[in-house]
């Protein structure tokens, strides 16, 4: 945290934004000024606007029983119609939806009318097979525009998805299929990813399979074929999507749902070993989808091309690769693969050659191309690019010039957008055209969220200040709740700040950041406060890979911590203590290899610790909670910190030689 503040006092770069952006600018102040008017009344508007609902709402917010929320709640939607039919028929059926294309290079042009043709016939699918309004179907896919496709067909007929990252394991697999009790699981042959193929369907069959788990809810696995790897086959229960999809019906009348009625779940790391299922409902998320969409990138969508990289595995790839820009009707580039495949230009091959205006990553990967080098992006011509984005953890002022500078042409506005699974949709930002830009500061509110920096007590922090970063008041796309668990949905995010405890009618929710206001009031972030580690973007929780550790027989007790990473953000650190009983005949490398590998194979690559040190002891305070802070100080090389609370303070000696 020391080196954010540093960065921060000395950081007084400006950018306004051009004259002939703010006078193109979707949003102005009148944003704004309706949303401190009357906050309601603005989200009220904001949704009739945006969206086609079916029966139209009369109830703004119902927040009678906090924390669960209700919004619209008398109105019926239908997302996928709202995302597809609706374009049609306003003569925008020809209008490219996404561009697709595979890392291999292969490509897809699919306009607005025939995704709503193959999204009317996945739904008849679904039907078919059995699947009603309310049930749940995991998704395990590479990106193809059939992953987009079946979560708007799921979405279509009011099931429930819930996307597994193509990355994870099958014992990750197993544990949301289970969680979510789902009925249907839709997967592929194999995904391109590097220039390699995948196998997903391995995992499928790993993660269902009987002897090893017990029986499976799920009744029927459809496989898209695509990586072109021979499967194994489960007679009956096993269907190819090309089949089904073939004698499919082709005519699907999007019927309305209640607003509050479920649309997905997303399953992400909290502090205790369980993954969470965070879950979303229909009219409120996809309010907050294409309101954000739409102002944050200044969408203009009869003449942009948009690009976010996100997987639709993680959050950013619901709202802003599925949801946000197809309810607003944009043109998209879509990529299966990874930007240095087959060479380390491929992202700013795609910008150049589908003319890309507005382009979202995240700053890992912005710092993976300035270690590459300017020459590579120098190569291409980027002048299509109007606007840039940044998500997922602070992007450090370093980072945020080159962005601008190489990728940018110096010219562009840059949106660093702070959000999580949790909050749906983008909570803090710039308003490109409205926003004075400060290199590594997510800056304000976005017009309608209610948000503060307080201090332990719940009250807010005076300019200058850091603290705790909180939303005080209700928003259309927050999570409903953590599926199945009601409890700790509360406990997680309700109860540091109650509401009798704040002298308020409601309380605060806690999203687990800090976070400091700058002299103007502007928030900087400042990561995680807890037990949460941010990996390249994405959240990892160190109980979860401290659990996985400890499942290897070699492994007595671990201890995990996120230490900070030049391109990852934040890396994986993970001390062990083996059970000597086990290790006699393996050398410390190939302990070392073998968790590595275990912790891959329990959860996914994306956890693989960067680093195992193997230690006689961990440091632990006398009630036995392990000292983080100094592992830490380990970890990042640093001096160790105060021992003084260590039950044994002998043991940091042990561990640093070790
Ligand atoms: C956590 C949420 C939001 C989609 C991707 C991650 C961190 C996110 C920023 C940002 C600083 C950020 C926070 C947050 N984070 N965006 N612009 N600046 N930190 O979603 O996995 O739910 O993680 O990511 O720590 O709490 P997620």
């Amino acid at each position: 945290m020391a080196d954010n503040i540093d960065n921060l006092l000395t950081e007084t770069r400006r950018f306004a934004p051009s004259d002939e952006f703010t006078a193109n600018a979707v949003a102005t102040s009148a944003l704004g000024e309706a949303a401190r008017t009357d906050r309601l009344a603005f989200w009220a508007d904001q949704s009739r606007d945006l969206l086609s609902w079916q029966k139209p709402f009369t109830q703004v917010l119902d927040w009678t029983n906090p924390p669960f929320a209700k919004w619209f709640a008398d109105g019926q939607i239908n997302v996928a119609y709202n995302c597809l039919d609706r374009h049609v028929e306003a003569g925008n059926g020809d209008r490219v939806a996404l561009h697709w294309e595979g890392e291999p290079g292969d490509t897809r042009t699919i306009t607005y009318a025939e995704l709503t043709a193959d999204v009317k016939k996945a739904a008849n699918v679904l039907l078919s097979l059995g699947v009603r309004a309310g049930d749940r179907v995991i998704i395990y896919l590479p990106l193809i525009p059939e992953a987009i496709v079946s979560m708007l067909a799921v979405a279509r007929i009011g099931a429930v998805h819930s996307v597994v990252f193509g990355g994870f394991s099958a014992e990750s697999i197993r544990a949301r299929v289970d969680d979510a009790a789902a009925k249907l699981v839709i997967t592929a042959d194999g995904g391109w990813r590097k220039g390699a193929v995948s196998a997903l369907k391995p995992a499928v069959d790993e993660a269902l399979e009987v002897s090893a788990h017990g029986s499976t809810s799920v009744e029927k696995v459809i496989v898209i074929k695509r990586g072109g790897n021979e499967v194994a086959w489960q007679e009956g229960r096993d269907l190819w999507w090309h089949d089904l999809m073939a004698e499919a019906e082709p005519e699907h009348v999007a019927e309305g749902f209640d607003a509050e009625h479920p649309l997905f779940i997303l399953y992400t790391s909290g502090t205790t070993g369980k993954p969470k299922g965070i879950l979303h409902t229909s009219g409120g998320y996809l309010t907050g989808a294409a309101y954000t969409h739409k102002n944050v990138f200044d969408l203009h969508p009869e003449s942009d091309v948009y690009w976010s990289t996100a997987d639709i595995g993680w959050i950013t790839g619901h709202t802003y690769v599925v949801y946000g820009p197809l309810a607003n009707g944009a043109t998209q580039v879509v990529y299966e693969g990874t930007p240095d495949s087959p060479e380390p230009g491929r992202w700013w091959d795609l910008i150049e050659k589908y003319k890309v205006s507005i382009f979202y990553a995240a700053p890992t990967a912005i710092r993976s191309a300035m270690k590459a080098g300017r020459q590579i992006p120098g190569s291409r011509d980027l002048s299509s690019l109007r606007l840039l984005g940044s998500v997922g953890e602070p992007i450090n002022p370093e980072a945020w010039v080159w962005y601008r500078d190489v990728i940018g042409g110096g010219k562009t506005p840059i949106v660093d957008t702070w959000w999580q699974t949790e909050t749906g949709s983008i909570m803090i930002s710039a308003l490109p055209g409205l926003t004075t830009l400060k290199p590594g500061s997510a800056q304000v509110p976005l017009p309608g969220v209610s948000i503060d920096v307080v201090d332990d007590k719940g009250l807010p922090v005076g300019n200058g200040q850091g603290g705790l970063l909180v939303i005080t008041e209700p928003w259309p796309s927050m999570l409903r709740g953590i599926w199945g668990d009601p409890e700790r949905f509360k406990e997680t995010y309700w109860s540091k700040f109650e509401a009798a405890s704040l002298g308020k009618s409601q309380g605060y929710y806690f999203a687990g950041d800090g976070a400091r206001k700058d002299e103007d009031g502007d928030i900087w972030l400042l990561g995680r406060v807890d037990d949460v580690m941010n990996v390249s973007g994405h959240r990892l929780s160190t109980a979860e890979i401290e659990s996985a550790l400890v499942s290897h027989p070699i492994v007595a007790e671990a201890a995990v911590v996120g230490a900070a990473d030049e391109t990852t953000g934040q890396a994986v650190v993970a001390f062990v203590i083996l059970r000597t009983s086990q290790v006699d005949t393996m050398t410390p490398e190939d302990a070392v290899a073998a968790l590595r590998a275990h912790v891959a194979h329990e959860i996914g690559a994306i956890a693989k610790p960067r680093t195992v040190m193997i230690v006689q002891e961990l440091p632990k305070t006398r009630s036995g909670k392990i000292m983080r802070r100094l592992l830490r100080d380990v970890a990042e090389g640093r001096e160790i910190g105060d021992t003084t609370t260590l039950a044994d303070t002998s043991v940091m000696n042990a561990i640093k030689i070790g």
